[in-house]
């Protein structure tokens, strides 16, 4: 197939860019490097043994995307901003680029005929939940505007699906981790404000001493609770995701179902470097649920996919791709 990424060059993007080009697919990226990077394509080609095309560009140029969806046969829309705090300070920043720019794609795909499409949705769409694991049926209550502009974006192609027949497919990510075997390609540190990424810059500057906030939740051992998957293996759920053709919208949690505590994180780091992880405790921080995970059965039934890498892995190619690459892809 010939396949269009959006924002293929980010840390998740380029290793699902790796796992298609490997799988004998053709690939075009529309990338404005905003936060992706040229380095991690030139990685994922060399390590594939194949190019891909790459179209240096914004997706809210419409011009550009007809051009680039030719010939296409669906598109894996990566592109969008993800930082859930910035998007507390800048909301509009969010919906323009994460809503806006959606609307461009997928005008730009009727134009061209284009009509399936995979999409990077988040957890994030359900905000704080009661029932654990947490059910696709779950209302949306997203509590950032980034989240926000993922619901909405899974409701545009809801209605893509409903009036024009498309099949579209919402990945719903939980908590991306790791980084691919080889140690190549991986989440820059300063991409990230997630754990992972806190933790590895904790370790390169311990003034950077990472805060633990909340000890005193109602979880195992106080901390809290997130659903982490690893990189590579949500990158197979993609290959998945494209040989659904049904038309319909339909949304799947992508998670392992096997929540670990932020103390497991920082255990797993020690026990593999042997170094303890610069941190203090603090107070609980206003926003955090003390627990999430998915119900990842739905994904399951209708892929057969499922995730194998347990958090040693995830630990352990996160460690490699840090200590490489210790000025990221610079
Ligand atoms: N990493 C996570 O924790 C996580 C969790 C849930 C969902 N997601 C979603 O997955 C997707 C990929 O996330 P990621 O972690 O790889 O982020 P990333 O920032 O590494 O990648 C995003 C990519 O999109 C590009 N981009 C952004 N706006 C663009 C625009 N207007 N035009 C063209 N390119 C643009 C960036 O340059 C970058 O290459 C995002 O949609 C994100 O919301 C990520």
């Amino acid at each position: 197939m010939r396949i269009l990424a959006t924002g293929g060059a980010g840390y998740i993007g380029t290793h699902v860019v790796l796992d298609l080009l490997e799988a004998g697919h053709d690939v075009v990226v529309v990338d404005d490097f905003s936060t992706g990077e040229r380095q991690a394509l030139a990685r994922a080609q060399e390590i594939a043994g194949q190019t891909c095309e790459i179209v240096a560009s914004d997706i809210a140029d419409g011009a550009v995307l007809r051009e680039a969806l030719q010939g296409v046969d669906a598109v894996i829309h990566f592109a969008a901003y993800k930082r859930v705090g910035e998007s507390m300070e800048r909301p509009e920043h969010y919906f323009r680029n994460n809503l806006g720019g959606m609307a461009t794609l997928l005008s730009a795909m009727v134009d061209s005929g284009v009509d399936r499409i995979v999409y990077s949705s988040s957890a994030a769409v359900y905000g704080t939940q009661e029932v654990l694991p947490i059910p696709e049926a779950a209302a949306g209550r997203p509590d950032s505007p980034y989240g926000l502009t993922k619901l909405q974006g899974e409701q545009m192609l809801e209605w893509m699906a409903d009036r024009r027949g498309w099949s579209a497919t919402s990945l719903r990510y939980f908590n991306p981790v790791g980084a691919h075997a080889s140690g190549h390609i991986g989440e820059p540190v300063a991409n990230g404000a997630n754990l992972f990424p806190r933790v590895l810059d904790a370790y390169a500057d311990a003034r950077k001493a990472l805060t633990v906030f909340g000890t005193d939740y109602d979880t195992p051992d106080g901390t809290c609770l997130r659903d982490y998957i690893h990189v590579c293996d949500l990158s197979q759920g993609h290959l998945k995701a494209l040989e659904l053709t049904e038309p319909g919208h339909r949304a799947f949690n992508v998670g392992t179902g096997r929540p670990h505590s932020v103390r497991e994180i920082l255990d797993g780091f020690e026990r593999h470097t042997g170094r303890r992880v610069p941190h203090t405790d603090g107070p609980r921080r206003a926003g955090d649920v003390p627990a999430a995970a998915a119900d990842p059965s739905r994904f399951h039934q209708a892929t057969g996919f499922e995730a194998t890498r347990d958090l040693d892995e995830m630990v352990t190619s996160a460690w490699r791709w840090f200590t490489q690459n210790t000025n990221g892809y610079r």
